[in-house]
């Protein structure tokens, strides 16, 4: 209950509505009887003021650039976890001690491999085929393999093996699949490594020639893959929710924030935004040029990489991404233009007061291609590694909206309907 309430003056009338403060003072007015007390409907296009849940999973202030998911500061997760270590915080809402911790390694372990039936799938796929569309049409057709999950699973049971499950199995896909688009024979998960390990010797052993594992490779990888974990009601975590809400399977709900997560404007960015980093650079690195068309409104063409719907400062992510660069090509004795053009870029955005007036500043996807292509993951799949690392934030959402009564009904926003009111039939032989 709230002992804070706003009023709304309508035609002369005044509605009550309760307001409810957040952990950090953040306030929400609650209009859920608005349609019944006062016969109108809001209208917030793109959501931009509209809450859809209360969450005690992540929090962001886009004013102090600070994201924590479970109350952990994302510096010290990144610094100090593995990305399993956080999705299992994520998951169950407390940092797991080693005994669950090895219990859950076990259980991905368990269930790293797919069906061998799932295998034949990639050989009919185009060879131009999208990893993006290749990892979302996999995810679904798991529900065909493992059917116990057609309907809201009770959580509290089997949620650990549904999770594990998988988180482990995205990885082998996404491994999988970059294996067929190269023709190489299959690299199958090992009991021995763990989740980056495995993930990295999956993609790149060859029978031919040993992949070294690198332990700064690695680091880095269960960084990145933390970075992505989870950001609230972003697009695609909404959309997990809104089509979970429906009551279909699990694997349904996760295959539509995959689809959700590709977009160009979501996801998909840190893909465009390597590919804008090379136009900039084939273009004999004319920055002005990209600059004045990302500018010119008249232009569709916008910066990749910059921008934020709640960050009005720095995306603390980006800043732990950039550091990160540095540290990875060190690492691997890679020296790449793009990131060079990426520096001076951003140095460049920073003081032009379009974007300063604007809020916009690097986001979580303006660096990492970099890092994942110093590591040799190519660029069509970087979208992929978005979708590995925000997968624990998805299914901890998941698990939020059916665990509670008033989040699982099933979402149906409404509209202000500005079509042609009601008009006489006319036969097809008289229409003109
Ligand atoms: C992610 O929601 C999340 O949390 C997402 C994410 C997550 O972890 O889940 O953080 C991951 O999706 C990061 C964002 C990746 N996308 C991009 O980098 C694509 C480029 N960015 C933009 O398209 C844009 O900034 C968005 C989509 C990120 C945010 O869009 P908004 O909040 O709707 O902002 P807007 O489009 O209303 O822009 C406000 C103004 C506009 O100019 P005016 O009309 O005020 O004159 O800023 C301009 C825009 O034209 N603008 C840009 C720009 N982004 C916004 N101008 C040039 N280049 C850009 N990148």
């Amino acid at each position: 209950m709230s002992d804070k309430f706003a009023q709304l003056i309508l035609e002369g009338k005044t509605y009550t509505f309760p307001v409810y403060e957040g952990s950090y003072g953040e306030k929400a007015i609650d209009i859920s009887t608005l349609l019944k007390q006062t016969g109108h409907i809001t209208l917030d296009r793109g959501y931009v003021n509209t809450g859809s849940c209360t969450s005690d999973i992540t929090y962001l202030d886009g004013k102090a650039g600070v994201l924590d998911y479970r109350g952990y500061a994302i510096e010290e997760l990144a610094e100090n976890c593995s990305f399993v270590e956080v999705a299992y915080l994520l998951l169950h809402g407390d940092l797991p001690n080693e005994q669950e911790l090895m219990e859950y390694r076990d259980l991905m372990s368990q269930y790293a491999l797919i069906h061998e039936d799932m295998i034949h799938f990639f050989d009919h796929f185009p060879p131009n085929a999208e990893p993006m569309s290749i990892l979302s049409t996999m995810v679904n057709s798991l529900h065909n393999f493992y059917p116990e999950l057609t309907t809201h699973p009770d959580p509290t049971e089997t949620f650990d093996s549904i999770t594990a499950r998988l988180l482990s199995k995205v990885r082998t896909i996404a491994a999988f699949s970059y294996k067929k688009s190269k023709g190489h024979p299959l690299i199958y998960p090992r009991y021995d490594l763990n989740y980056c390990e495995n993930f990295l010797n999956m993609m790149f052993d060859t029978p031919t020639r040993p992949y070294k594992i690198l332990p700064e490779v690695v680091s880095t990888l269960n960084k990145l893959l933390i970075l992505h974990a989870d950001h609230e009601q972003n697009c695609s975590t909404s959309t997990v929710r809104l089509v979970g809400s429906a009551g279909v399977s699990l694997y349904a709900s996760i295959a539509s924030g995959i689809n959700a997560l590709w977009g160009p404007l979501h996801g998909g960015a840190a893909q465009e935004v390597v590919e804008m980093l090379e136009g900039i650079y084939a273009d004999d690195k004319d920055f002005e040029k990209y600059i004045r068309k990302a500018k010119d409104h008249s232009d569709p063409y916008r910066l990749s990489g910059f921008g934020h719907r709640v960050y009005k400062t720095f995306d603390p992510r980006a800043q732990i991404i950039k550091k990160s660069c540095d540290e990875t090509l060190a690492a691997l004795n890679v020296s790449d233009p793009l990131l060079d053009v990426a520096k001076e870029l951003a140095e460049r955005v920073r003081n032009d007061d379009y974007f300063v007036s604007r809020n916009l500043y690097p986001n979580v996807d303006f660096y990492s291609g970099i890092i994942y292509r110093a590591m040799g993951i190519p660029t069509n799949m970087f979208t992929v590694m978005f979708a590995l690392g925000r997968l624990p934030g998805w299914l901890a959402h998941w698990r939020e909206m059916i665990g509670n009564k008033e989040s699982r009904r099933i979402g149906r926003p409404r509209q202000l309907y500005i079509g042609p009111t009601r008009r006489r039939f006319i036969p097809l032989g008289e229409r003109k």
